[in-house]
Order: structure tokens, then C-alpha cells, then sequence
């Protein structure tokens, strides 16, 4: 799906790749020891991509196991037959290991819920009616701006604060704190899953802990809100589509699957869409884009934010398993290989895009045409799309509007990147003030 909503996966056919006859494994350097990426993947792995795209062309191993596709059509493939061809998830752990079955360990029942909760027509009708609270909570965290410099921490809490009743309508202070000291491991469930040894450091144990804590608080929530709901009553936040969702058999969802389908998309709020504030707040500080007289206030404002996305991607990597051998080009990549696409390569590669891309300006959104269908993908594409995008956007968007009229001011240079699985702004420090 693009960030309009359509689902590109349907809309372009993708450029299917199994090979007829075998053809050369996928180029690359020399392995390294243990299979590692290059030395220089780890201080900026976009440049080390870039470097070895400009050696071995648009498929190229870097790693053990690990190939990078560079092409549009190649990483739309990748993305668009996932569930299919291709794999996200890692195999369950073994059940001693486990302490709760995760609902993404089994791809159909998160499929489910990805289905249940309606992410396309939820995100419109959640982004208009929590639009006004969305605004007006933005509206404070950029306030108290001016008074103290905003980091990235402020801005995930912001971003929380500003949507997570799309997902939960009553959240409370309660429930909040419980929900902060687990948000970063939530993105990482596959560890809060995980039973430790008993020589494991106590922070780890704490941290996993307070995961623990905040699933139990939250399920409790969703048995709570199952016993009070009539038939008939509007479902009003996902918690409801999710315990309404019935079959022959009853209903489709436990209380802990429903809570860990809210856990996960409450971190990505926190983590990935805090970090998208980030970026804007980053972007806005550096780059000052200043309005074209004569465009819409709204207009500009969305493309802003897909300015922002397009340089500054809160997801620049991601990667995808391979099920069978597939082709790009002449080349095969064998089963089991895991096919990496980047985003933010895609994103910057001057052969997708009509005008220079590596140049922050928003007015190229007011054109079109303006790249590649598949080379501008910040939330993915195909069936694992992010069901973030209509929150993400109804809040990147009223925050650009909101700093459309105040001044965004941080630390001299260019953004620079914090690489993990999130892509972060570092050393983010910015002062908003109203313009006069
Ligand atoms: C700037 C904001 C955001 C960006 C750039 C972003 C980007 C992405 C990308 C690229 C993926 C797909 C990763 C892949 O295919 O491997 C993804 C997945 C996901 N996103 Fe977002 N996201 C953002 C905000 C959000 C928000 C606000 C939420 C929740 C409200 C969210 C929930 C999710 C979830 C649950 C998935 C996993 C979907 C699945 O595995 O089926 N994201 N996001």
C-alpha cells in the first residue's frame, strides 16, 4: 500500500522471479569472518550499500545469508509476495523457551487481526474523529517546546500521548504507566517473549518485567471491557473491532491476543511514529521549508511529511525470508536467503526520481510524476504494510501544520542518523517558538 492508502500490490503486477534455470549466485565481497557485513556497514550502513550497489550492480550478497535488491521492482516483489514467496517472521521458539505464544509467531491469527481491526477504513475514520485531540495534544508538546529543547524521548512520548486512543479510548494514567517502562521492548516482543536463565542481568529481567506487567494490565483491560459491551454498541477504538470479531465458533480473539495486537501497534506508535516526529521536528529545523504562495496550507503540509519520510525514513531497512529460490535478473538467490531492501536507498537513488534526491524539498510533491511507483515506499508495501499509516499521517501532518507557523531551531549540520531497526534522529535537540 502506498501512503495514500492503495494497495500498490494490486495496483502493479509484481515483477514475479522464479527462475527457469539457475543462474550465478548473487555477487559480493569477499565473506568476512562469522559471515559479517563489511567494516564500514556498521558506521553507516547506507553508504557501505551504496558502495557495494556501485561494485556488483542491483543484487549483491553483504553478509552471510544476506542480499541486498536495489531495484524498484525487485523490492516491491520481495515486499508484495510476503506471506507467500517471502516470510517475515522468524520461526516460533521452541515452547520451553517461550513464556506466551506471540500472535506474530503465528502468521494467520495476525493476519486476523491485521484484517479485523480494518487497518484502511479504521485509519480514516480514527484519523477524522481523533483528529481534534490528535491537534490539540501536538498542539501542547510543541508549546512547551520553546521552554525546553525537544529530544527524541519527549517526542515518542508525544506521539503516544497524541493517538493511543485510537487504540484504547479509555486510557488512563493507570494503564499509561504501566504502558511507558514497557514501550521500547514492545517493539521487540520476540525478546519479552522469551523465558530467561536465571544468570541473566537483573535490568534485562526488570525490563522484561515490566513488559510482563504491562500485557497483564492491558489484558485485564480487554476482559474488563468484554464483560460491560452490549450487542449493538459502536465499536469505538480497536480494542472493540478486535473483541467484537466473532465466527461459527464464537469470538475470533482471546483477551491476550487482542492485548498483545494493541501492545505492538501502541509501540510502533511510541518508537516508529515517535521517531517520524523526530524527523519532522529535525527536518523543519534544518531545512526551514518556507510555503510556495498560493498552496494550500493542508497541501503543503502533507508534503512536507513526504518529504520528511522520503529523506529521513523511520524504517530504512528491512528485510524479508526467502521460501524458494528466486531470480533478479540473471541471478539466483537460493531459499533461505534473507532479501534486504532499503527504503532509503530506494528513496535517494537518482535513477527513480525526477528531480535531485538528495535535495529536502517538499514542493516536489506538488508535481506529478515525481519517481518510480515503487521506489517511495516509508511504510512498506504488501500485506505487511504498516497499519500505521493513516495514524502516523494524521499525526506527521498535523504537526507540520502546527510548525508552519512557529520556528523550528537545533543544532547546526545536516540530521544525522541513529542506525538500529528504527532509524532515529541522534543528538535530536530542537526549540519550537511561535513566529511572530
Ligand atoms: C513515521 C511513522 C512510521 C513509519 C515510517 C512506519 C514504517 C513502517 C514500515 C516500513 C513497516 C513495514 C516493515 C516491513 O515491511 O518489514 C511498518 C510496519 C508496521 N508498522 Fe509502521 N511506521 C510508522 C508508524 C507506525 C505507527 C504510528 C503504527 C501504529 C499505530 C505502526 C504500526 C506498524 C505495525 C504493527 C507494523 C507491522 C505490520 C506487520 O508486520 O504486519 N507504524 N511500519
Amino acid at each position: 500500500m502506498d501512503t495514500d492508502g492503495r494497495d500498490a500490490g494490486t495496483a502493479h503486477a509484481p515483477t514475479a522471479i522464479t527462475p527457469r534455470r539457475p543462474g550465478p549466485p548473487p555477487p559480493g565481497p569477499a565473506p568476512r569472518p562469522f559471515g559479517l557485513p563489511p567494516d564500514d556497514f556498521d558506521r553507516d550502513p547506507l553508504a557501505s550499500l551504496n558502495r557495494l550497489r556501485r561494485e556488483y550492480g542491483d543484487v549483491f550478497a553483504f553478509a552471510a545469508g544476506k542480499v541486498l535488491v536495489a531495484r524498484p521492482a525487485w523490492a516491491h516483489w520481495t515486499l508484495a509476495r510476503t506471506n507467500r514467496d517471502t516470510r517475515v517472521d522468524a520461526p516460533p521458539l521452541p515452547p520451553r523457551f517461550q513464556r506466551r505464544p506471540l500472535i506474530r509467531g503465528r502468521v494467520e491469527r495476525w493476519m486476523a487481526a491485521r484484517r479485523t481491526a480494518q487497518w484502511h477504513r479504521l485509519g480514516r475514520d480514527i484519523a477524522e474523529r481523533t483528529a481534534p485531540l490528535i491537534r490539540g495534544r501536538l498542539g501542547d508538546f510543541l508549546d512547551a517546546a520553546g521552554d525546553r529543547p525537544v529530544r527524541l524521548p519527549d517526542c515518542e512520548r508525544a506521539a503516544l500521548l497524541a493517538a493511543d486512543r485510537v487504540f484504547v479510548h479509555d486510557m488512563d494514567d493507570g494503564l499509561r504507566a504501566r504502558l511507558f517502562p514497557a514501550a521500547r521492548l514492545m517493539l521487540d516482543e520476540g525478546a519479552a517473549a522469551v523465558t530467561l536463565p536465571p544468570w541473566m542481568s537483573l535490568r534485562t529481567r526488570r525490563r522484561l518485567r515490566a513488559n510482563d506487567l504491562w500485557i497483564d494490565a492491558l489484558t485485564a483491560r480487554v476482559a474488563g471491557r468484554r464483560a460491560e459491551r452490549r450487542e449493538g454498541d459502536p465499536a469505538l477504538d480497536m480494542l472493540d473491532l478486535l473483541a467484537d470479531a466473532r465466527d461459527d465458533d464464537g469470538p475470533v480473539f482471546d483477551d491476550v491476543e487482542i492485548a498483545q495486537t494493541l501492545s505492538i501497534n501502541l509501540g510502533n506508535l511510541y518508537a516508529v511514529g515517535g521517531s517520524g516526529l523526530g524527523w519532522l521536528l529535525a527536518a523543519h529545523a534544518a531545512h526551514d521549508p518556507a510555503r510556495p504562495a498560493g498552496t494550500d496550507r493542508a497541501v503543503w503540509a502533507s508534503a512536507v511529511v513526504k518529504e520528511t519520510l522520503r529523506l529521513y525514513p523511520a524504517v530504512s531497512l528491512t528485510s524479508r525470508n526467502l521460501v524458494e529460490d528466486a531470480g533478479f535478473g540473471d541471478v539466483t538467490v537460493p531459499a533461505g536467503t534473507s532479501v534486504f531492501v532499503s527504503p532509503l536507498m530506494l528513496h535517494t537513488d537518482s535513477r527513480w526520481w525526477r528531480d535531485d534526491p538528495a535535495r529536502f524539498d517538499p514542493a516536489r510533491w506538488l508535481g506529478d510524476d515525481v519517481h518510480d511507483p515503487h521506489a517511495y515506499i516509508p511504510y512498506g508495501s504488501g500485506p505487511r504494510v504498516c497499519t500505521g499509516v493513516h495514524i502516523a499521517n494524521a499525526v506527521l501532518e498535523n504537526a507540520a501544520d502546527l510548525l508552519a507557523d512557529r520556528t523550528a531551531a537545533g543544532r547546526p549540520g545536516p540530521p544525522l542518523r541513529e542506525w538500529s531497526a528504527i532509524t532515529r534522529p541522534r543528538r535530536l535537540r530542537v526549540t519550537v517558538t511561535p513566529n511572530a
